[in-house]
């Protein structure tokens, strides 16, 4: 029980006795809870994200070492450098954000990922071995599928790990270490700036692990960190190319169905983005992979269900061109987000949102926000209610 009046608050148990509380202060100012002059605070919280990657990363990264100074998390490097395999466990953005961070970490740590969605997680018959990194994702550190799923592996593996932006919560509290993420509050029941700011934390749990386990020499974080400073200066460019994306909201604001479609590190960002369109403007969409495309959802296309593809000049990038050429031979529409430097895509697709181009493996910082935009501007423009969309909950703590 507790009771709050003017002179203060009171923890008591059933029968009244006084209970003690640890205080915890928030470093969240009153001013973060509004919207200071933006229409929706999805919109105030978009425009947040490149603070919000330099917040998650200051003070954690050193340009002189390439070192990952993660001593907070509260799990001994002993275990860390024992780790063969990790396990990342999330429902919803979380989950996307997940499937990114398994890239960061076979990439860079070269240790095997398995990402599941909590809510099937935890009524697996799951193994878990011994020398198993157990990361779990949640903005909220309430989501009740994630909570359980922590517990039932708690005893089974090396450690677990929670990625949240919320201090105390049941996640932080049961989780044998924490990485905090530096969002600030998120009001908007879409999640937007905890999405960027947990794959900033996974990339850093990526790094360290590389730092380690011995599978990146110091050069090569030394030039990853640099490139990763980078990407919030880009962000901003993106912003600033807001209305580019609000007039192609306009332009497509007639469709009800829409494909996403990504590969390798961008393909979680497919599903966030159509994620966001559902979550919002409750207008169908549907993500694949790339390369997914022909075996059933090809079947989808006309001239009634547009395509929005992420092709950065990456590993992928032919790859991507070949699925816009068999859109194309469709008569499908294309919306392509490509890097600013790609002269040549303009022929090949209907419209292009021009994002600057970064180390591959850090494109989902980049090509995310236009989509969060895009999502946005039709959601605001059919009059929906952005900030409390229908039959949603900011934080999921009942199944
Ligand atoms: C995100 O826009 C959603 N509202 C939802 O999918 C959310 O990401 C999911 O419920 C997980 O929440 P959590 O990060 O608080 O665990």
């Amino acid at each position: 029980m507790v009771v709050i009046d003017p002179t203060g608050v009171r923890f008591t148990d059933f029968k009244g006795a006084p209970l003690a509380k640890k205080v915890e202060h928030l470093s969240w100012s009153p001013l973060m809870m509004e919207k200071r002059g933006f229409k929706h605070f999805m919109l105030k919280e978009i425009f947040e994200q490149p603070e919000v990657v330099r917040d998650t990363l200051q003070g954690r990264i050193s340009l002189d070492t390439g070192g990952v100074a993660l001593d907070e998390i509260g799990i001994p490097e002993a275990t860390l450098r024992q780790v063969r395999k990790a396990v990342i466990i999330a429902c919803g953005t979380s989950y996307h954000a997940g499937l990114v961070g398994k890239v960061f970490l076979e990439s860079m740590a070269r240790i095997p990922v398995d990402v599941e969605y909590a809510s099937e997680f935890r009524y697996r018959d799951f193994i878990l071995e011994k020398e198993t990194l157990v990361i779990v994702v949640s903005q909220s550190g309430e989501t009740a599928d994630t909570l359980a799923a922590l517990r039932a592996s708690k005893d089974r593996c090396a450690a677990v790990l929670a990625v949240t932006n919320s201090r105390s919560s049941s996640i932080a509290r049961d989780a044998h270490g924490v990485l905090y993420t530096h969002a600030g509050p998120e009001i908007g029941v879409a999640a937007t700036k905890t999405f960027t700011a947990q794959m900033t934390a996974l990339a850093l749990i990526a790094l360290h692990l590389a730092q380690v386990q011995d599978r990146m020499d110091a050069a090569a974080r030394i030039a990853f960190i640099e490139e990763f400073q980078r990407i919030p200066h880009k962000m901003e460019k993106i912003l600033g190319r807001a209305k580019a994306v609000e007039d192609l909201a306009s332009r497509f604001l007639p469709f009800s169905h829409f494909l996403y479609l990504g590969r390798w590190v961008n393909f979680p960002v497919a599903l966030e983005g159509a994620l966001k369109l559902k979550e919002i403007s409750y207008i169908h969409a549907e993500a694949y992979p790339g390369g997914e495309m022909k075996h059933g959802p090809i079947a989808l296309i006309d001239e009634k269900m547009p395509t929005l593809a992420i092709v950065p000049e990456d590993r992928v990038y032919d790859k991507m061109l070949s699925n816009i050429s068999e859109i194309k031979a469709r008569n499908g529409t294309i919306i392509a987000l490509a890097s600013e430097d790609d002269a040549k895509i303009h022929e090949r697709v209907d419209a292009v949102l021009a994002v600057p181009s970064a180390d591959p493996l850090l494109m989902p910082f980049l090509t995310v926000m236009p989509l969060q935009l895009f999502a946005y501007y039709i959601a605001a423009k059919r009059g929906a209610d952005v900030d409390q969309p229908r039959n949603l909950a900011k934080s999921v703590t009942v199944e």
